[in-house]
């Protein structure tokens, strides 16, 4: 089948939604909206073959005439809620950007006006459809390596001024969120994931230390999950602009893995122990195995993981089923945010799902008043 795509915000992240469009035959870009024209322009003239898209700069029309089978929700993520709803009400499918929404009780929502009106929703969760981590989270769940104990992650993404002063929502708690919220969400469903457990009490703190913005660019928490296995969680965006790294490893009782990227080099180390007691390393395993199934999680992917999730969308619409990083994987997530700038507020852990709405925007003066 072939799928019409509306894309909606222009800027920084739409180019790997335009890169991942033009790559794929089984989609179709049938036009762009933004508010500002000059965006607009700029992304189609990015990738070849675009220039004559139609560009509109209200959401609401651009849906109705259309008639997108897919929208792309590119836009600030405190607009992703109104935009989510307006275009599942009217009969469209979303590859929604993280976070979902906000706040618990809008994530809850999207995800129901998903399940009743039949909308599927692909999360941009990246690092779920990164090659060898999807062969890695079968064999953890199917028992490979015994029980799960433990896992860690971080995200230390720095970013500068500039980057922050490149558009007015970055980096507020109503709009944006700090680096937990922005930059580590995706690293935080990725870990859950893997382990094979919901997260069911958060214990967080954040910290400002080099960036002048609302909210953190440091945060740290420890989530226990339901399996009573525990998560530690590291999201920066004051450390080196030159040196983006993220890890996670997961630990059990016989073996773990840990893959990462550090300066755009990835690293991949997993080992597992034999019943002869002899441990073994098994990258070479998952890669060549990984080289020989390819898909969505393919080495191709792994440069645009943008493409993995929209070849996963329109196969998930070919084949009735849901996409890998679904509408639950969007809401489960912004709950266990929520969690934890709970419970940086309240300075106690947070018992999950939450059982009352919270929003990043609760978090205004969190800093000031301290
Ligand atoms: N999955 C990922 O890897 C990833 C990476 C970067 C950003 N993101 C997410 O993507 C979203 C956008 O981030 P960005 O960095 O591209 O932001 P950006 O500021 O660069 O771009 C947003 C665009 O939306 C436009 N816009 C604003 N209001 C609009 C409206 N009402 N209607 C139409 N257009 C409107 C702006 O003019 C701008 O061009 C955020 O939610 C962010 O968290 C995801």
């Amino acid at each position: 089948m072939s799928y019409k795509v509306l894309i909606i915000g222009c800027g920084r992240v739409a180019v790997k939604h335009l890169k991942a469009i033009s790559g794929l035959k089984s989609l179709e870009l049938a036009a762009v909206v933004d508010t500002n024209e000059g965006s607009a322009k700029k992304l189609l003239a990015s990738v070849k073959g675009f220039g004559s898209v139609k560009i509109y700069s209200d959401y609401k029309t651009a849906i109705e005439e259309v008639k997108p089978d897919i929208t792309a929700v590119t836009v600030p993520s405190g607009l992703h809620y109104q935009i989510a709803s307006f275009a599942m009400e009217h009969g469209s499918n979303l590859l929604l950007e993280k976070p979902m929404t906000m706040s618990s009780d809008q994530s809850k929502e999207i995800y129901d006006i998903s399940k009743r009106t039949g909308m599927k929703i692909a999360m941009g969760h990246i690092y779920r459809y990164l090659p060898i981590v999807g062969l890695v989270r079968d064999d953890i769940n199917n028992g490979k390596f015994g029980k799960v104990t433990h896992g860690s992650i971080y995200v230390r993404w720095g970013h500068g001024e500039d980057y922050y002063s490149s558009a007015a929502w970055r980096g507020t708690w109503k709009s944006d969120g700090g680096a937990m919220m922005n930059q580590t969400i995706h690293a935080i469903d990725l870990l859950v994931w893997l382990m094979g457990s919901e997260p069911a009490q958060a214990q967080a703190m954040l910290a400002q230390r080099l960036r002048n913005i609302e909210a953190e660019d440091l945060g740290m928490a420890i989530l226990r999950l339901e399996n009573g296995a525990l998560a530690s969680v590291e999201g920066t965006t004051s450390t080196l602009e030159s040196r983006h790294e993220a890890e996670f490893s997961v630990f059990c009782e016989n073996g773990s893995v840990t893959m990462g990227l550090s300066c755009g080099k990835p690293h991949i180390n997993i080992v597992e122990k034999r019943p002869d007691g002899k441990v073994k390393k098994l990258n070479g395993y998952y890669i060549r195995k990984q080289f020989k199934e390819g898909g969505i999680f393919s080495y191709k992917c792994a440069l645009n993981p943008h493409l993995g999730i929209y070849k996963d969308l329109s196969d998930s619409l070919d084949e009735g089923r849901q996409p890998l990083a679904d509408a639950y994987a969007g809401y489960s997530s912004v709950d266990t945010l929520m969690g934890i700038y709970r419970s940086a507020l309240l300075g106690e852990p947070v018992k999950l799902p939450l059982d009352e709405d919270f929003s990043s925007e609760k978090m205004t003066g969190f800093f000031e008043n301290r």
